[in-house]
């Protein structure tokens, strides 16, 4: 099949989960309503960043983060509602991560969720201060709307932004843009950093908030790690073999750039097989927790297993 070109793409996100697996689709629909009522403040002079900030977060990601954060709490007996605003925050994050991942300084990606990238549609500058806005207001929705202990929304304010920084996302995408040396164990720090450590936040933060006892949390790290390879080892497998138009953004990006990535190290037969070896353990590690992990199998198995 061809490449879509951006202005004839007809994406459809479609829901998050396979449906034959039990991923937990309810909460797709509550983390989107919730992060279509947030306010920025869409007044004059400040309009065409709140719009660009719209523009990216609503465009229909998987919410694969917030869900995390929600199915976790929700294991442990925390209704999803009472920690939303640690969710949406998560979501805010990630997108913030991806307009300026998609800027021309970096990927350089015209296409993203389906739709022209951030920075073709405002301008570089208005989509880099988007990305700072939206990672700035993440933080002031924990702070001003996340009920929970004093202690237990520090821990959760210092878990993201340990996993936002020089130990996570930031920089992971240092490491990637600079290209060093391709070899697996890099590659393996460098995918835990700018995909794990976030991917990994969302679930501790999830634990954090229900309550969970500290062995219970290490063990939950545990899954995550193995969960947010799994994440990112797929994403390279997708940029091979995935389709534009399902993707929601231009496939053969790594390729391009001569990315060290799982499928250039080690080929796509072997990545997949890696996959399966991650999904595995995740699963496993699952298997030890007190909770009732039903939806974070759901979604592991949607990880191992999505086209988009
Ligand atoms: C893409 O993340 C960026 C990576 C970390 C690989 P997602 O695949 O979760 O993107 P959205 O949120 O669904 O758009
Ligand atoms: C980006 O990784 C990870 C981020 C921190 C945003 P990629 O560059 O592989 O993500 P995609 O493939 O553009 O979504
Ligand atoms: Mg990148
Ligand atoms: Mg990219
Ligand atoms: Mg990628």
């Amino acid at each position: 099949m061809a490449r879509s070109p951006v202005k004839n793409l007809k994406w459809n996100p479609g829901t998050a989960g396979n449906e034959a697996l039990p991923y937990p689709d309810d909460l797709v629909g509550q983390v989107d309503s919730y992060l279509a009522e947030l306010e920025f403040g869409e007044k004059e002079p400040v309009m065409p960043l709140t719009e660009a900030m719209r523009y990216s977060l609503l465009a229909g990601g998987k919410r694969i983060r917030p869900i995390l954060l929600l199915a976790t709490g929700r294991a442990y007996g925390t209704p999803p509602a009472a920690i939303m605003p640690a969710a949406a925050a998560l979501e805010m994050i990630h997108t913030y991560s991806l307009i300026h991942d998609d800027l021309p300084a970096f990927d350089d990606d015209a296409l993203r969720r389906g739709q022209p990238s951030c920075h073709v549609k405002f301008g570089e500058n208005v989509a880099i201060l988007a990305g700072d806005a939206l990672f700035a207001e993440a933080y002031r929705l924990i702070c001003e709307r996340l009920e929970a202990a004093p202690p237990v929304r520090l821990s959760v304010i210092e878990e993201i932004s340990v996993a936002t920084g020089v130990k996570g996302v930031v920089g992971g995408q240092l490491i990637d843009i600079m290209g060093s040396a391709c070899d697996g164990d890099t590659l393996e720090m460098l995918h835990s950093l700018k995909t794990g450590r976030l991917i990994t936040a969302c679930v501790r933060c999830g634990g954090l908030l229900a309550g969970v006892t500290a062995p219970e949390l290490t063990q939950l790290s545990g899954f995550a790690a193995d969960l947010g390879l799994l994440f990112q080892i797929k994403d390279d497998i997708l940029d091979v073999v995935g389709e534009t138009a399902v993707l929601g953004k231009q496939a053969g990006a790594d390729l391009r750039h001569k990315r060290c990535t799982y499928a250039s190290l080690y080929g796509l037969d072997e990545s997949m097989r890696l996959a399966q070896e991650y999904r595995s353990r995740a699963l496993e590690a699952l298997e030890g927790l007190q909770g009732d992990t039903g939806d974070l199998a759901g979604i592991t198995n949607y990880i191992y297993e999505r086209q988009r």
